[in-house]
C-alpha cells in the first residue's frame, strides 16, 4: 500500500512538471523556410553522428502570446536533439529556460533552421517574445562547463553556473549589454577590421562584415574595427532588447535565414555584432579586473 502512495506520488510529480515545462515552454513559432547547417559547436557532434542537415520546410505563423506573465531571469540556448542539457534546471533552478532544439522540426521548442550556430536560437527567442520579456535574459552555450569543451567560459572549471551565479543582475539592468567573458582573448582589442590592409585571407568574419553591418545598421559608417571579448555568450536587459524594434531582430534573422555564408562564417558575424546590436560601441573591450568587479562579484580576483 505504502509503495502504491509512493509510486501514485511520483506519477503525479512527473505529471505537474510536465503541465509545468509545456507550459513555460510554450512559445508561437513564426517559421520560414530554412536551408540549414548547425551551430559550430553543435555541428562537429552532429557531423559526427552522421545526421542528415538540411530540411526545407514551413509551419504557419502562429500569433505571439502574452498571457504567461514574464519571468524576472531566463536563460536562452540551442541545442541539438542528441544534446543533454538537463543540467540548466538542476544546477541553475531560478532561472526559467528556453531552450531550442535546432534540428528537430518537430520539438515544441524549435527553430525554423538550424543556421549561424547560437545565432538562431537567440534571435528566435527575441522575435518571439519581444512583447513579453523577461527582465534579464542570459544567453548561453548549452556545455555545462570543463576544459576543452566549454573553455570560453570565464568562471571556476569553466562552469556556466558558476559564472551565472555570481553575475550582478543589477549590474545587467544597470548596462544593458555585458559580455559574460571578460578574458579579453579571442575578441579585444581588434579582432574584425573590416578594412584591414593588407586583407588576412583566413579572417572571413571581417571579409564578410560589411554587407551585414549597412544592412543591419541602416547603413551607418562602417568601423574600422569591431572587438568584443569572443564567444557569443552574454546577458542583456528587457530594456535593452526593446531600444531597437522587433522588425530590427526579424530583419537580423531573415539574414540569417537567407545568406549563403557558411554557419562559422554567420555565426560570427553575429557573436561580434551583439555587442553593437544591444548599444555598445563597436570596439567593447572592459579591463578584465574591472569587469570582473562590476559584471561579476569577482572583486578580489587578479587576472
Ligand atoms: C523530435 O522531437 C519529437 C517531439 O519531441 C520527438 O518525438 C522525436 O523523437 C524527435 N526526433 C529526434 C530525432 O530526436
Amino acid at each position: 500500500m505504502r509503495r502504491f502512495h509512493r509510486l501514485a506520488a511520483a506519477l503525479f510529480t512527473i505529471l505537474v512538471l510536465v503541465l509545468v515545462f509545456r507550459d513555460s515552454d510554450r512559445i508561437s513559432t513564426t517559421s520560414k523556410s530554412t536551408i540549414s547547417a548547425a551551430p559550430t559547436d553543435l555541428r562537429q557532434k552532429s557531423e559526427h553522428d552522421g545526421e542528415v542537415e538540411s530540411s526545407v520546410t514551413s509551419s504557419p505563423v502562429v500569433p505571439i502570446t502574452t498571457s504567461t506573465p514574464a519571468a524576472e531571469k531566463a536563460i536562452v540556448m540551442g541545442k541539438l536533439s542528441n544534446e543533454d542539457t538537463s543540467w540548466v534546471h538542476e544546477e541553475l533552478p531560478d532561472w526559467e529556460t528556453h531552450i531550442y532544439m535546432v534540428d528537430n522540426q518537430s520539438a515544441s521548442l524549435h527553430t525554423a533552421a538550424n543556421k549561424g550556430r547560437e545565432a538562431m536560437p537567440y534571435l528566435t527567442f527575441i522575435v518571439d517574445h519581444y512583447r513579453n520579456l523577461p527582465k534579464t535574459i542570459a544567453f548561453l552555450h548549452n556545455h555545462r562547463g570543463g576544459f576543452p569543451e566549454a573553455w570560453h567560459n570565464d568562471a571556476p572549471d569553466y562552469l556556466a553556473k558558476n559564472m551565472l551565479d555570481r553575475l550582478k543582475i543589477d549590474y545587467v539592468q544597470e548596462s544593458g549589454y555585458v559580455n559574460l567573458r571578460c578574458i579579453h582573448i579571442p575578441g579585444c582589442p581588434d579582432e574584425v577590421q573590416m578594412f584591414r590592409n593588407p586583407p588576412e585571407g583566413h579572417r572571413t568574419v571581417e571579409h564578410n562584415m560589411l554587407g551585414p553591418w549597412q544592412l543591419f545598421f541602416s547603413n551607418t559608417e562602417p568601423p574600422p574595427v569591431i572587438a568584443a571579448p569572443c564567444c557569443a555568450q552574454f546577458a542583456v536587459s528587457r530594456n535593452q532588447v526593446l531600444k531597437r524594434p522587433l522588425d530590427d531582430y526579424e530583419m537580423y534573422r531573415k539574414w540569417l535565414l537567407e545568406t549563403q555564408l557558411d554557419d562559422d562564417t554567420s555565426g560570427r558575424v553575429f557573436e561580434y555584432l551583439w555587442h553593437v546590436i544591444f548599444g555598445k560601441e563597436p570596439v567593447f573591450c572592459p579591463d578584465i579586473e574591472e569587469c570582473w568587479c562590476k559584471v561579476f562579484d569577482r572583486c578580489d580576483e587578479v587576472a
